[in-house]
C-alpha cells in the first residue's frame, strides 16, 4: 500500500471518527409520579423537546411517569448518586433534603397567588432552588402545583372538628403531619402511588391534594367528597442531580435551565384549564365539591408555625422574609 493510499485511508478513518463524536448524543432520564395526562408530564415532555431543539438534538430528556422508577423520596435518592438524571417531586418531598424548603409546607403562607408567584420567581425561590444543592440536589425551577384541599370517603370536611377521629394521608412531610394533628386529624404517610389502593382499603379516610392530581390519580373514584379549604399551596420542584449538572458544559447547562423556565410558563399555561377540567370531571362523576370557610381551619395553624420555628429558629427570618415580601 503506497504511503499516500495510507494517508487517505488514516483520513477517512478520522472523518468516521468525528462524525460519532458529532452524533453522540446524551440521554438525560428523568422521573416522576404522575400519569401522563397530568399537566406536569405534559410540561416535562415540552421541556425535553425544547432541550433537544436547543441542543441540535445533542442532549434528549426521557421521561418516566407513574412512579416506574421510584416513589418521590427514591428518585430523589437516585439522583443523588447520579443514576437518575433528572425529577419533578412535590416541596413536601423535597423537604428531607432542606429545611429551608418545608417552610413551602406551612399552611396559609401565602396572601394569594400574586404573593406566591413574586416570592417563588424572585431572590428567596432562587435560593430555595439552590437549598439541597448541598445534597447533590439542584432545583431548576418550579411548577405551579395549585392548592390542597382534604377529600374523603365519608363525609365532607366542613371545618376541621371534622376531621377528628379521621386518618388522614399526609406527604412524607414533618410539617405536612403537624398541620393535620393541628386540625385535629390523625396524619398518616403513605407515599403517592400507593394511596388509591390504602383509601380502597381503608388504611386512610381522607387525603388531600389539588384538584388535577385528584382526578389523574382517579381517588375520586374512592373519594366522593372533595373540601376547597385551600390549606396549602406547595409547589412542585424540578431537579437535576449535581452530577449529571457537572457534567455539562456551560453552553449545556444554560439550555437545561432555559427548557426548565420554558417549561415552567407553559405548565403554567396548562394548570388553569386543568384544574377547571377536573373540577368539572369529578363532579360528573358524582363527588360534591363544597367550598367551607377557611377561617376555622386557618385558626388551627398558629402552632403549626411555632412548631416548625421551634425545631428549626433559623428558619424564622425565612417565613418573616416571605411574609414581608410585597406583591
Ligand atoms: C402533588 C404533587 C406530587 C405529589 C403529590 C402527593 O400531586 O404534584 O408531586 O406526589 O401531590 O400528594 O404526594
Amino acid at each position: 500500500m503506497s504511503s499516500r493510499t495510507i494517508f487517505l485511508f488514516l483520513c477517512v478513518l478520522l472523518l468516521i471518527g468525528s462524525c460519532q463524536l458529532e452524533t453522540k448524543v446524551r440521554v438525560i432520564k428523568m422521573g416522576h409520579s404522575q400519569v401522563t395526562t397530568h399537566p406536569v408530564h405534559q410540561a416535562m415532555v415540552f421541556l425535553g423537546k425544547r432541550l433537544e431543539e436547543k441542543s441540535g438534538g445533542k442532549i434528549r430528556l426521557k421521561v418516566y411517569p407513574n412512579q416506574q422508577l421510584g416513589t418521590e423520596r427514591e428518585l430523589l435518592e437516585l439522583l443523588q448518586i447520579g443514576s437518575l438524571g433528572m425529577t419533578k417531586v412535590s416541596a413536601a418531598t423535597l423537604e428531607a433534603f432542606s429545611p429551608e424548603i418545608s417552610v413551602l409546607g406551612l399552611p396559609y403562607l401565602f396572601r394569594d397567588d400574586a404573593h406566591m408567584n413574586q416570592v417563588l420567581e424572585g431572590q428567596i425561590g432562587k435560593e430555595l432552588l439552590l437549598s439541597a444543592e448541598k445534597f447533590w440536589l439542584r432545583g431548576l425551577c418550579f411548577y405551579d402545583a395549585g392548592k390542597r384541599s382534604f377529600y374523603s370517603k365519608t363525609k365532607p370536611i366542613s371545618s376541621p372538628e371534622d376531621l377528628a377521629g379521621l386518618k388522614i394521608r399526609v406527604q412524607e412531610s414533618k410539617v405536612a403531619i403537624h398541620m393535620v394533628r393541628a386540625m385535629g386529624g390523625a396524619p398518616t404517610p403513605v407515599a403517592y402511588g400507593e394511596l388509591y389502593t390504602a383509601l380502597q382499603q381503608g388504611i386512610v379516610d381522607a387525603a388531600e391534594n389539588n384538584p388535577p392530581s385528584f382526578y389523574n390519580s382517579r381517588h375520586y373514584e374512592v373519594c366522593k367528597f372533595y373540601s376547597i379549604d385551600e390549606h396549602t399551596a406547595l409547589p412542585d420542584v424540578v431537579l437535576v442531580s449535581t452530577k449529571v449538572w457537572k457534567e455539562l458544559s456551560t453552553e449545556e447547562q444554560n439550555w437545561l435551565q432555559e427548557a426548565a423556565n420554558e417549561s415552567a410558563k407553559y405548565q403554567a399555561e396548562l394548570w388553569k384549564e386543568a384544574v377547571a377540567e377536573a373540577l368539572r370531571e369529578v363532579q360528573n362523576a358524582g363527588v360534591e365539591i363544597s367550598y367551607p370557610s377557611k377561617t376555622p381551619f386557618f385558626e388551627k395553624v398558629g402552632d403549626v408555625y411555632s412548631q416548625l420555628i421551634q425545631e428549626q429558629p433559623q428558619l424564622a427570618t425565612l417565613i418573616q422574609r416571605i411574609q414581608q415580601t410585597p406583591q
